[in-house]
């Protein structure tokens, strides 16, 4: 937003879809346990705001936004799930990049292409992702999480069609000696 609460004249991509606050009451999370796995249903806030544009080495120009993701259990109300980050859209090279950081020490920058398809009028979909030794998209971990609850891949799959925008992802985690695929998904509506 410029000083006049207007979103700048920026190309923002497919990120312009995501721009604004959503509410959402329908999500499932799935995630590790010792001896299996929980399965929480919950519900969220997602807040993205404009940042604007950055220009790199003089060359690239990526459009930038940011976003924070609050996810409450619903079965106690308590927030279990702290999450921030950008998403940007570099124009030049049809792609979109997602940074995000959580509070356990796991950041993650993923990637993906994304071609116009003439169906934008209804609304657009987002895929991008991660691997842990992927040279160009990739996943940084404390020492302790790297030892013993490894985030090796991340998969982010996202669309919005008018005010309702819905998204999975899957962690695959190294846990408890075994690979385990740590999903969430939601349906969130536009509020603002
Ligand atoms: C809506 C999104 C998410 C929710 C609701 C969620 C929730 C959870 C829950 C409930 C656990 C089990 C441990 C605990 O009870 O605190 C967990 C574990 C974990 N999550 Fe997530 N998570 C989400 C997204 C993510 C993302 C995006 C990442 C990384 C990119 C991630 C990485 C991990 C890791 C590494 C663990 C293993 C730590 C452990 O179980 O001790 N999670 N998550």
């Amino acid at each position: 937003m410029n000083e006049n609460n207007q979103i700048p004249d920026i190309d923002f991509g497919p990120l312009s879809y995501l721009i604004g606050s959503w509410q959402g009451d329908k999500g499932l999370d799935v995630s590790p346990e010792p001896d299996g796995q929980e399965e929480s249903p919950y519900h969220e806030t997602l807040d993205y705001t404009v940042v604007g544009d950055v220009t790199n080495a003089e060359s690239q120009k990526l459009a930038v936004i940011r976003y924070q993701q609050i996810v409450r259990r619903k079965s106690d109300n308590e927030v279990f799930h702290d999450e921030t980050g950008y998403w940007m859209w570099d124009a030049a090279s049809s792609t979109v990049m997602h940074s995000l950081t959580i509070p356990r020490a796991v950041c993650v920058l993923a990637g993906g292409l994304w071609v116009a398809d003439g169906k934008e009028k209804n609304g657009i979909s987002i895929s991008v992702s991660a691997k842990v030794d992927d040279p160009d998209w990739g996943i940084i971990q404390s020492p302790f999480m790297r030892d013993h609850a490894k985030t090796i891949e991340f998969r982010h799959d996202i669309a919005v069609e008018k005010d309702k925008l819905s998204y999975s992802e899957t962690m695959v985690l190294e846990i408890y000696g075994k690979t385990f695929e740590h999903t969430d998904m939601n349906e969130l509506t536009k509020c603002q």
